[in-house]
């Protein structure tokens, strides 16, 4: 699905790869809403797209706030055609050092019932406009990482709803984008694109928005993360330890997801 004259909600696109989505999607031709909970920076990136762009203040962890974002877009752009979940938040803690459970449903509230929600609101207006969703995952949501179980959790549980999603109907779109590590605010570090394996912000958005432009069910990025998710089903024992060692290495100090 081509992005021109789409109207095209983005998730979390204060900062990171939904900002860089919002810019690649105006680029194109899109017409935008923007939902975060940082308005500021929602205005600063608004005035970048064009003057008919959307800013939507909101926690999407809540039903009513996701429900609000997407009955605004429809209200005040006319409709809706992509919808584009990409919030989200890490969390970066062995299971053994968690000291309050509600961590496990705080990351759960945003990563995985936000974007549920969203979509279940949106979807009798995308049906009718035969529009796309894109779900924001991450190598995560393909496999468990040492010291990120309520993360990937989260992004585990995206790929059971929306592969389910798209089995039950061909009117709307679904792909799934699973960034290895990106150079974004998530999590406690602030990686570097420059870093080994790092991959910027700017370059995730360029791969999502082909994969939605050619209509990919899934797109699995890097070499390394590809590599792991055809080995996995063969070699789990292996499969383990590379990532305990790379996730050592990438995430646990970076503190990216
Ligand atoms: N960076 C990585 O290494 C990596 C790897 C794989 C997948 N991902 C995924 O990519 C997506 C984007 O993350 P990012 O790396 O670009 O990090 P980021 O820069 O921290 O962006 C996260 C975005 O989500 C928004 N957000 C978080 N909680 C929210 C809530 N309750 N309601 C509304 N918006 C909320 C944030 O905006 P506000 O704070 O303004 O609300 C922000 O715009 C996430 O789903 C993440 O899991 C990231």
């Amino acid at each position: 699905m081509k992005l021109a004259k789409k109207i095209v909600l983005i998730t979390g696109a204060s900062s990171g790869i939904g900002a860089e989505l919002a810019r690649r999607a105006a680029a194109a031709g899109a017409r935008l809403a923007l939902v975060a909970r940082r308005a500021d920076r929602l205005e600063k990136l608004a005035a970048e797209c064009g003057p008919d762009t959307l800013v939507l203040a909101a926690d999407l962890s809540s039903l009513e706030a996701c429900c609000a974002a997407v009955d605004q877009t429809v209200d005040k752009l006319g409709g809706l055609d992509v919808l584009l979940l990409n919030a989200g938040i890490s969390s970066n803690l062995p299971v053994a050092e968690v000291s309050d459970p509600a961590l496990f449903s705080t990351v759960m509230q945003t990563n995985y019932f936000g974007p549920v929600h969203c979509a279940w609101r949106a979807l009798p207006h995308l049906r009718r406009s035969r529009g796309a969703i894109v779900v924001v995952s991450s190598l995560q949501g393909k496999a468990g990482f040492p010291g990120f179980a309520a993360y990937s959790a989260s992004k585990h549980a995206l790929h059971g709803f929306f592969d389910s999603l798209r089995a039950e109907q061909d009117d709307v779109q679904i792909t799934i984008a699973c960034p290895g590590p990106v150079a974004t605010e998530i999590g406690d570090g602030r990686p570097e694109s420059s870093q080994k394996g790092i991959m910027s912000a700017g370059r995730c958005a360029e791969i999502i928005v082909a994969a939605v432009e050619s209509g990919k069910r899934e797109v699995v990025m890097t070499a390394a993360g590809k590599l792991g998710v055809w080995l996995r089903p063969f070699l789990p024992g292996l499969f383990d330890r590379i990532v305990r060692k790379k996730t050592q290495r990438f995430f646990l100090k970076n503190g990216s997801g």
